[in-house]
Parts: C-alpha cells; sequence; structure tokens
C-alpha cells in the first residue's frame, strides 16, 4: 500500500496516522522501479510514535513513507539480510549502538545532513554514519503494589536488583533483539570498568531473578503493569507511558551506581533506492518538529535537536547519575557480547 499524498497542514491524529502508515508492507525485492519515490522505513520507536512520524512526513513533504516496527537487533538482521537488495532506505529510532554495529559491517551509508548541525557532537557519529534524534535513560519500572504484597523492598541500586527475594519477578528484554537490554548489558560493561567477563557475572547472578527475556525493549514494563512480575528494567519513558495507560501503580526509579542511556539515531541505508528521499527524511527527523511528535504519543525521549520543545514528562538527564557511555564503544562490542549472553546466560537453568 502506498500511502496517500496529504499536502494539507497535518492535524496530529493517532488514528489518522496508523491508516497513513503501512507497518506491515515492505518493498518486495527488486520493487524499485513499482515504489519509486517511497522513502521506507526500520523504525525502532513504538508503532505510534513510527506511525505519526511517517505519517506527518509525507503530510509536510508530499513523500510518501512506509515503515516496519522493529527492535534493535531485528532491524540489523533485516538490513543486513537484504545487503544485496535493500529492503529499507533509513533506519530510525533504536539505540545508536546498533547502529555503529550495522557501520562496522557495512550496512550504512554515510550522510551528514545539514540539519545536523544542530545536533551537539555526544549525539551524533563523527564520520556522519548515524545522528541522534532522541536520548532515552535506563530504569527501574516498579510495580509498588507487587512489591508491598510480596514485602520485598523495591530494587535502588544494580546490586540491590540482584537481591534473592526478587526471584523470577524481573523483566528485562534479550540483548540479541532488544536495543534497551543491551544498553542494559553494556552499562554493566561500564560500571565494570570495560570488562566484559565482570558485566556478563553480573547478568549471570541477575539470571535467576528473570522471569522471562523477552524480544522487544518495552514488554517488561507491559509485564510490570499486569503484575507479572515487580521490577521492569526499561528505558524509564516506557514506564511513563505504559502507567499513562491507567496503570497507577508503576513507578520509575534510577539505580545508583548510575545507568546508562542511548542515543536514538537515524541513518541511510547502504544501497537504499530511494537515496534522495531517505535524505529528506533524514533532514526532517532532525528538525525540531519531528521531535516535538514524540510527547503527542506518550513517547517521551529527550530531543537531541535543543530548539525542540521538551516534555515536561522527560527524564531530566542532568539530574540523573549517568555512566559514560560510548555507542561506537558499545556497538563494536555488541555481537560478540550478544553471542555469549545467549550461550552463556540465557540458556542456563535458574
Ligand atoms: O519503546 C521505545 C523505545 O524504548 C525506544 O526509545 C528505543 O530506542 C527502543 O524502544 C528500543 O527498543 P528495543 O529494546 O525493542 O530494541
Amino acid at each position: 500500500m502506498a500511502s496517500p499524498l496529504v499536502r494539507s497542514r497535518p492535524v496530529l491524529s493517532i488514528g489518522a496516522a496508523l491508516v497513513l502508515a503501512c507497518s506491515g508492507c515492505t518493498r518486495a525485492p527488486g520493487a524499485a522501479s513499482a515504489d519509486a519515490g517511497k522513502v521506507v522505513v526500520a523504525c525502532g520507536a513504538t508503532e505510534e510514535w513510527c506511525a505519526a512520524m511517517t505519517s506527518v512526513f509525507t503530510s509536510e513533504t508530499g513523500i510518501p513513507a512506509e515503515f516496519v516496527r522493529l527492535s534493535s537487533g531485528e532491524a540489523l538482521a533485516r538490513i543486513k539480510a537484504g545487503r544485496a537488495d535493500p529492503e529499507f532506505d533509513v533506519w530510525h529510532g533504536g539505540p545508536a549502538d546498533g547502529y555503529a554495529a550495522a557501520a562496522d559491517d557495512g550496512l550504512l551509508q554515510d550522510y551528514v545532513s545539514p540539519n545536523a548541525a544542530t545536533i551537539p557532537d555526544r549525539y551524533k557519529d563523527r564520520d556522519g554514519t548515524w545522528t541522534g534524534v532522541y536520548v532515552g535513560v535506563l530504569g527501574f519500572c516498579d510495580n509498588t503494589e507487587v512489591l508491598a504484597e510480596k514485602h520485598v523492598p523495591a530494587p535502588t541500586s544494580w546490586e540491590g536488583l540482584l537481591d534473592p527475594a526478587l526471584r523470577q519477578n524481573v523483566g528485562i528484554a534479550h540483548p540479541a533483539t532488544s536495543g534497551t537490554a543491551y544498553t542494559a548489558l553494556w552499562t554493566q560493561v561500564v560500571l565494570h570498568r570495560g570488562a566484559d567477563d565482570e558485566a556478563l557475572a553480573y547478568m549471570r547472578r541477575l539470571h535467576p531473578n528473570v522471569l522471562q527475556y523477552s524480544k522487544s525493549g518495552a514488554a517488561p514494563a507491559q509485564q510490570a503493569a499486569r503484575g507479572e512480575i515487580g521490577v521492569g528494567v526499561v528505558f524509564s519513558h516506557d514506564c511513563v507511558a505504559t502507567r499513562e495507560q491507567g496503570f497507577t501503580d508503576l513507578r520509575v526509579t534510577f539505580p545508583a551506581e548510575g545507568t546508562g542511556y542511548e542515543v536514538g539515531g537515524v541513518a541511510l541505508v547502504k544501497g537504499a533506492h530511494n537515496v534522495a528521499g531517505a535524505k529528506k527524511y533524514i533532514d526532517w527527523a532532525l528538525t525540531p518538529g519531528a521531535q516535538e511528535i514524540g510527547p503527542t504519543v506518550h513517547a517521551y525521549q529527550a530531543p537531541t535537536n535543543p530548539a525542540a520543545k521538551r516534555s515536561d514528562k522527560t527524564a531530566d538527564l542532568a539530574a540523573l547519575k549517568l555512566v559514560d557511555y560510548d555507542s561506537t564503544a558499545a556497538g563494536a562490542r555488541k555481537l560478540d557480547l550478544v553471542r555469549r549472553f545467549d550461550a552463556e546466560i540465557a540458556k542456563a537453568p535458574r
């Protein structure tokens, strides 16, 4: 389905956005000419935000856009699988370490958007492989009611998350699929002064407390909301958004040792069929207007463009103790760490 061209100024309605976008559609192999003009986006943000962004982009530029919502590891795998005939033109959203890993594998095309000049250096790749569009901070998403019922104190630190009283009461995604979970794993690497083995040893100690490793990073917020677990390790904005669905027992806290954060990226896929449209999409994604769409659909990451208005529901990065998170270094170690996590931890009995 090609998205219709909407040239009037958009009124952002979620329903309309969902109709205009096509989350199930992708470009069939070799279909470049039939699809001329359409921008196909691998989108790592929430489904609702992806729909809103592609819809507003189309409204403002007249360029049809479609998306597929994919967790970070899935996006990387799909972009890799399409190396010879790319399915996507742009990758938008999801932590930048996935982009760094993709760049190391030759899957992205450098593109320095003229609009990247306004984005602070710490939120973009120095070679122009990816540019940051938002920042999200890892936190704990507690279900206060569940913890109170079980008489388990809410963890206030990564060490506290290992409390045996939390056995099978913690939710976290699998870092092979989820950028959120990989951010948590790399946070342990940083907290253990770069020692992979010690970071994995921490995850091994956490393993008995984990009920299950979900595919998407935000899923543990839903599990906590349903009362299946007491604590989810998620990006804090996903806990805030889930709380807004009426789950008022949810509460966000941040671990005392310091927490990791993501720079959500945008990048041009190497060999993209629609390079011109993809560049326009990237230019647009860096504008204040594009970055202000998030809060209208309950996405409260911090914008990277300093001119974009921030929601008062966005975590105050300056007030938090953040680890020194280097997305490029994290990306370079991603495949190996994820492979080891899967072999040495995820499959181990609890
Ligand atoms: O739900 C939105 C979000 O938390 C983004 O901020 C983040 O980039 C993405 O999800 C990560 O998703 P996943 O962990 O499924 O790769």
